[in-house]
């Protein structure tokens, strides 16, 4: 990719992830800012109880918060990939879009006016969503601020764009949903895609059940931060599928340590730590009747046409975060080979599977045809629908 060439009206990418929003301009290699996606306001009204430098009406974001953690209570503003609470929303994309972006661009850092205005915005959100969310984001990027055109993308297809394919099948499984998007010469097939919400977040929260079993409580919106980093470091997938037995207790299992930002380290059952992400194995056994990740996988594919499911089954390409638990590649394959066991599959996991969605939105936003699929503050106010049909 060339070299990131500083312009006034460079787009914005923005993947709004339902844990995770990263930023950046087009071209860009990486995220030029990424943090979690949440707001956290100090938890204790009485000034006596919070430092110095926290007013109880402050509100933090992203690593800010994360910071401070133990004294805030955390919001995420988008659950499952829908947005639930607009105001925080809001004041986390003034933080990241008016502030931390705007400090990562060397135009502005050098005391050049920079606005919005001269913008264009490639931003995320995941299919089926609901209409009104869509027009309610692009009326908020548009009214307060001041974006000159947006594009609305979808994750799953802009990441199997960034590893250079055009046909293949993303799987994207992050913080909210888990989606599965088919993808032909380029172009998406609407009527082929999947969503189930069930993701990362779910499976911290059922970590958070699994480790009161072995006798810890870590319930608060912080302890969830805690909860959350242990399975990244230690969670895994089961290489192949065992019965859920939600309250089985095996005294001679393994345990494995994790240590608690006091020094103190929690004894977790190994058992404990695998079955949370049985809930996108065998959702059925927790309770939710989603459908499993494979079967959602395999009926994606079957329902394309028969001539192009060959290439489809051999090019399954993962992203998002959640793909980077331990086994989950190997435990998808060898579900779909329960399923079927003709089929030639091969399935891609690059290392850098987390900012795949972001990379692949830094490359479509960078073609030269990318002006043809955004839609101008102009042409929204005269008509919002316009901003349903954005896709290539
Ligand atoms: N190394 C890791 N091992 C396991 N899980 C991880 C790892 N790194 C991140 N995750 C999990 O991945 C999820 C975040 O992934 P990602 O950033 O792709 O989601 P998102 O884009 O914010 O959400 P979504 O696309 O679902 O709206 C979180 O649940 C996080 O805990
Ligand atoms: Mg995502």
């Amino acid at each position: 990719m060339a070299a990131m060439e500083e312009l006034y009206n460079q787009p914005i990418v923005l993947d709004n992830g339902s844990g995770t929003i990263r930023c950046g301009f087009s071209s860009d290699e990486l995220p030029r800012v990424s943090y979690s996606n949440i707001l956290g306001r100090p938890k204790y009204h009485k000034i006596d109880y919070l430092p110095s430098d926290i007013n109880p009406d402050d509100t933090f974001v992203g690593n800010q918060a994360q910071l401070r953690r133990g004294l805030l209570k955390l919001t995420y503003p988008i659950e499952h990939g829908t947005i639930n609470d607009w105001n925080t929303l809001e004041l986390i994309w003034q933080q990241l879009l008016l502030h931390d972006l705007m400090e990562s661009n060397t135009l502005a850092s050098q005391g050049n006016e920079v606005s919005l205005k001269e913008h264009t915005m490639l931003i995320t959100e995941h299919p089926f969503s609901q209409r009104r969310q869509r027009e309610k984001m692009c009326e908020i990027l548009f009214e307060s601020f001041g974006l000159g055109a947006v594009n609305v993308a979808i994750p799953a297809v802009l990441s199997l764009y960034s590893t250079g394919r055009t046909t293949g099948v993303a799987v994207d499984v992050g913080d909210g949903v888990c989606c599965v998007a088919p993808v032909f010469d380029g172009f998406a097939l609407p009527g082929s895609m999947s969503r189930i919400n069930i993701a990362g977040r779910d499976i911290t929260r059922q970590l958070q059940i699994e480790i009161m079993k072995d006798g810890y409580c870590l319930n608060s919106s912080s302890e969830f931060e805690i909860v959350r980093n242990m399975k990244e470091r230690i969670g895994f997938v089961n290489a192949s599928a065992t019965p859920v037995k939600l309250n089985s207790y095996n005294a001679d299992d393994q345990v494995e340590k994790f240590q608690l930002p006091d020094g103190k380290f929690l004894r977790v059952q190994k058992d404990s730590l695998s079955r949370p992400s049985e809930l996108l194995f065998q959702p059925q056994s927790f309770g939710p009747e989603e459908q499993s990740i494979q079967d959602a996988l395999y009926k994606s594919i079957m329902g394309a046409d028969v001539d192009i499911r060959g290439k489809f089954f051999e090019t399954i390409v993962l992203s998002g975060g959640c793909t980077m638990l331990r086994n989950f590649g190997s435990r998808l394959l060898h579900e779909l080979r329960g399923i079927d066991q003709e089929v030639k599959l091969k399935i891609y996991a690059s290392p850098e599977r987390k900012n795949n969605t972001f990379v692949g939105g830094s490359i479509l936003s960078s073609l030269s045809t990318f002006n043809n699929i955004v839609v101008s503050k102009r042409q929204f106010m005269e008509d919002p629908a316009l901003v349903h049909d954005l896709y290539f």
